[in-house]
């Protein structure tokens, strides 16, 4: 009788002590990873102030690396997850990003059950779906859409400096020595991604929808005239820009928008959450939008997501993290401060500012494509090669030679033959 005590008592002790770890190994903390710090933080603070209301013994640790873009979060990000020490959570855009980098490395756990649990294989948009899946599962949870292809300006000073939007490249081109004799930059820059950023527009207009498409299906070749020829004209287009642009952040880029040293600005939709958000500006009134030129009717689309690394250390934690990012309650408290869309079916226009509400209309009835300098068409490896490229060209301005150098990546990258 006494031995069988013991046994009780010692399961006992056992089971208390699993349970003070959340029962799966968990401890009672949270370690989320991106880099939405700073300026890009308050969306991201938002939700985590809802989960910790929701799990209130669960301490989140908020782990941003900062960088637009998350140059240097991939950066530090990589080192961990090759090293094997996983974040419990991490930032991912949904695509190439996710399944060319990190499911091809075998890093992360599969989400069926997730998906299944929530019903959400009905709530997002299959495109979505479809970009962060394989044949063998589901690997992130989607928590915005954003938009790429969006060009930002004033238009109390388009006035006074007696210019219109430009609705093609051409139009821009012609507009800018006019825009420059003002003593104002045509369209402001800043350091290496935002050219990036800046070129896929570029891109986008000069090949059209199905060319942009057939690039990243590995069916055109960056060395075909017409790719050459986008070169040359991002080209005279850079010649529109500050030289200051290295030195200047996204959103410093913004700035010179907002201060009036600038004309325009082509940058992703989260400079809609810079202007509303931070700077506390009026979307249509203090600021307004259109689609970058030469690409009207077209989104350029990108998404951030989170997954679930194989060994996070939280993993019951990340869970409830992703139940609460993909659900609409979720995604409504994140994105109208983000500057996004959300990506639930279900989400409340209501919550958003005259820009989401404009950006989900084009969302429904634009042509949808994927971005590239934001992890959606390509994955890391080209990125990373992309952003030598760029430097490439920064430097000599040699169409020819960036087209050459871009396949060569391109085949590396594993995306063109
Ligand atoms: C993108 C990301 C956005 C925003 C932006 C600027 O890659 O998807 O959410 O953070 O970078 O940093």
């Amino acid at each position: 009788m006494k031995r069988l005590l013991l046994i009780v008592s010692v399961l006992l002790v056992v089971s208390a002590a699993l349970a003070a770890c959340g029962g799966g190994g968990d401890t009672d903390e949270l370690e989320i990873y991106s880099w939405w710090a700073g300026d890009e933080g308050p969306a991201l603070e938002a939700l985590i102030t809802e989960y910790n209301s929701m799990y209130p013994d669960v301490e989140v640790i908020n782990a941003t690396v900062a960088g637009g873009s998350g140059v240097e979060a991939k950066a530090v990000l990589k080192t961990r997850l090759l090293g094997g020490d996983p974040p419990d959570t991490f930032q991912v855009h949904a695509g190439q990003e996710l399944i060319g980098t990190w499911v091809v490395a075998d890093k992360m756990e599969d989400l069926t059950f997730l998906y299944e649990e929530q019903g959400w294989f009905d709530k997002y948009p299959q495109g979505l779906i479809d970009a962060m899946s394989t044949e063998d599962g589901i690997w992130s949870v989607p928590v915005n859409i954003h938009r790429s292809n969006v060009m930002w300006y004033i238009p109390a000073n388009l006035e006074s400096w007696g210019i219109t939007v430009p609705a093609t490249w051409d139009e821009f081109l012609a507009i800018c020595p006019t825009v420059m004799d003002a003593g104002v930059t045509p369209l402001a820059l800043g350091e290496n991604w935002t050219v990036a950023h800046l070129f896929e527009s570029v891109a986008l207009a000069n090949l059209g929808v199905d060319g942009w498409n057939a690039l990243w299906a590995g069916e055109k070749d960056w060395t075909d005239a017409d790719v050459v020829a986008t070169w040359e004209l991002f080209g005279q287009i850079l010649a529109c820009t500050n030289e200051d642009a290295a030195s200047l952040s996204w959103q410093q880029a913004s700035d010179m928008v907002i201060d009036g040293t600038a004309a325009f600005n082509i940058m992703g939709d989260w400079a809609n959450g810079y202007f509303e958000t931070t700077k506390g500006l009026e979307p249509n009134v203090d600021y307004a939008w259109t689609a970058s030129p030469g690409t009207d009717g077209v989104f350029m689309a990108l998404s951030d997501s989170f997954g679930l690394p194989k060994d996070a250390p939280n993993r019951e934690n990340v869970l409830n993290w992703l139940r609460l990012m993909g659900s609409v309650e979720g995604q409504d408290i994140f994105n109208p401060l983000k500057g996004s869309i959300a990506a639930h079916f279900d989400t409340d226009l209501s919550k958003y500012s005259v820009y989401g509400q404009s950006a989900a209309d084009d969302w429904g009835s634009n042509t949808v494509v994927g971005s590239e300098a934001h992890g959606m068409v390509a994955n890391e490896t080209f990125m990373s090669g992309f952003a030598d490229v760029i430097e490439g060209f920064l430097n000599s301005g040699d169409a020819a030679a960036a087209a050459a150098t871009a396949q060569e990546l391109c085949v590396s990258a594993g995306i063109c033959q």
